[in-house]
Order: structure tokens, then sequence, then C-alpha cells
């Protein structure tokens, strides 16, 4: 079966691409550095051609609020229009666990956006919310201010790994469409502001990190459990010990 993986560069993409080949399909990764551009349309035609499922797991170069917002909804409207005229039977796209309740932060107004224009879009679909990636901490970590101490909020999160977000969203791909959120997670939860302080320690980042219910995430302020997943949530199994050492030992991998 022909999928098309848009954003198939990406971190996620590239192990979407790389598990759906592997299972036999013939997998196009679309992205800017393959000559697809979903804001300006350039090349969905061609890549769409005979395609019967896409997986949008592409993301917003800019994180500012009227970009990003502009990156969802372009791409969105520019995508379905392709997949209508392809005849595309299946769209699945990767979203965030929690997005309808963080409308206080640009970024996920910008997801909110998303998800709605697949939702009216007529193609059927499955939306799969995933919680934060082991790997988006390095990205949270830097947004902190840098200096000796940081505030982070003490809400839940439980953070899963890339592999296994791809091999859920695969999963997905080649299964039939269920027209809702499904949600995926890691296995373990623990409070956000403890988690970095555990991430500073096994970089060597001598900051300190201070628990602070106030302190907004992305724009938004935190309540307990507005990052975790529901009871029905799939779990992938690693944690963060194994996604540390996985990590680490492939950073020193010899070239
Ligand atoms: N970070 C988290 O913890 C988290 C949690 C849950 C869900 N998500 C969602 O996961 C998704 C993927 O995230 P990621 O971290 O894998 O992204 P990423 O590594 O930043 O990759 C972004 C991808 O989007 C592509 N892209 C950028 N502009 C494009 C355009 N105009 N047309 C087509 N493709 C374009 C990039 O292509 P080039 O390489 O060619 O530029 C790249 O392949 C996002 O939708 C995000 O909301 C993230």
């Amino acid at each position: 079966m022909k999928i098309v993986v848009i954003g198939g560069s990406g971190l996620i993409g590239s192990k979407v691409v790389e598990n759906l080949r592997a299972r036999g399909h013939e997998v196009v990764a679309a992205s800017p550095a393959s000559g697809v551009d979903t804001m300006t349309g350039k090349g969905l035609k061609e890549a769409l051609q005979d395609a019967r499922v896409v997986v949008d797991v592409a993301n917003s170069p800019s994180f500012e609020d009227q970009a990003v917002l502009a990156f969802f909804e372009t791409s969105g409207r520019n995508l379905f229009a392709a997949e209508k005229a392809a005849g595309v039977a299946h769209h699945v796209a990767l979203s965030v666990v929690g997005t309808d309740r963080l409308a206080q932060s640009g970024y996920f107004r910008a997801k909110i956006a998303q998800e709605k224009l697949i939702r009216e879009s007529g193609v059927p679909y499955t939306i799969v919310q995933s919680t934060q990636f082991f790997e988006f901490l390095g990205g949270i970590a830097k947004a902190c201010a840098n200096e000796s101490t940081v505030h982070l909020s003490d809400a839940y999160i439980q953070p899963i790994a890339s592999g296994d977000v791809a091999s859920a969203v695969a999963d997905r791909a080649v299964e039939a469409p269920v027209n809702d959120v499904v949600e995926i997670a890691g296995p373990e939860k623990s409070r956000l502001s403890d988690l970095m302080q555990r991430y500073f320690k096994a970089t060597g980042d001598a900051r300190t990190v201070i628990a602070d219910a106030s302190a907004l995430y992305f724009g938004a302020l935190l309540a307990a459990d507005t990052l975790l997943p529901g009871a029905q949530a799939h779990l992938g199994t690693v944690n963060f010990d194994a996604w540390f050492q996985q990590s680490q030992s492939q950073t020193q991998a010899p070239h």
C-alpha cells in the first residue's frame, strides 16, 4: 500500500517511514527537504498520486503564536484539498494529549485548529494524541531561563520515547480509520519538575529545578493532570532510564 508521510524527515517521521518500509509498504517521505511543502502546496499532487494513506507528523519551523497557527491552518487546508483530489482513504495525524485543555497556549491553539480541520475535512481519520517525547526534555530545558535555578510546573507528565510513538503511529496507518482520537503515553508518570531535575542530573546540567505550580508550560497554566492521558491510553514500554541509556549509546556510537 502507498503511504505518504508528511514530515517524513523529522524525529517521528523518519522512524515512521522506516517502520512502515520494514512492513513492506511503499512509503514516500515528504517534506520541504524532498520538494514537498504543505504551506505552498508544492509537490503535494505528485507525492499523493495513488496514495491510500497520509500520515501527517509535520511540525511548524516557528513556535511563534501567529506563525504556528498559520502553519497548521494553511498546511491542513492544502493537504486536505490534495487528499480529496487523490482519493486518500485515511488521514493519520499526530497531536498532543490534553490539547483541548491547553488553549491558553498559542502552540496548542494551533493544534486545536489542526484537529478541527481534520474532523471537518470529510477524509476518514485517526488522530493519535501523544504525551511529550523524552527527546523533547532537551527542548523544555532550553526554553527554561539559563540561570542557576529554573521554575517548572509540578504537574504530572508521562513522557514516551520517539520509537514507541513511531510504532504506534505506524500501527494506526495500516489499520482502519477510527474517526476519533486515540491516546498514547509512556509507562511512568512523574512531576515535570522532578523529571527535569533528573534530566539535568543525568546530562551534567548544574541547574536546580524549583517546583512551582504557577510556572507556565508554553504559555499555559497546568493543573496536576492536564498533560496526562485517560485510562484507555496505549502505553509504550521505554521508561526514562531505558531511554536515557539508549540515547547515550546512540550519541557515543562510532559514525
Ligand atoms: N514534542 C513533543 O513532545 C510532542 C508530543 C506530542 C505530539 N507532538 C507532535 O508531533 C509532531 C512531530 O513532531 P517532531 O518533533 O517529530 O517534528 P520535527 O522533528 O521538528 O520534524 C518536523 C517535520 O516537519 C517538516 N515540515 C516543516 N515544514 C514543512 C512544510 N512546510 N511542509 C511539509 N513538511 C514540513 C520538516 O521537514 P524538513 O526536515 O524538510 O524541514 C520535518 O520533517 C508535531 O505535530 C507535534 O505537534 C510533539
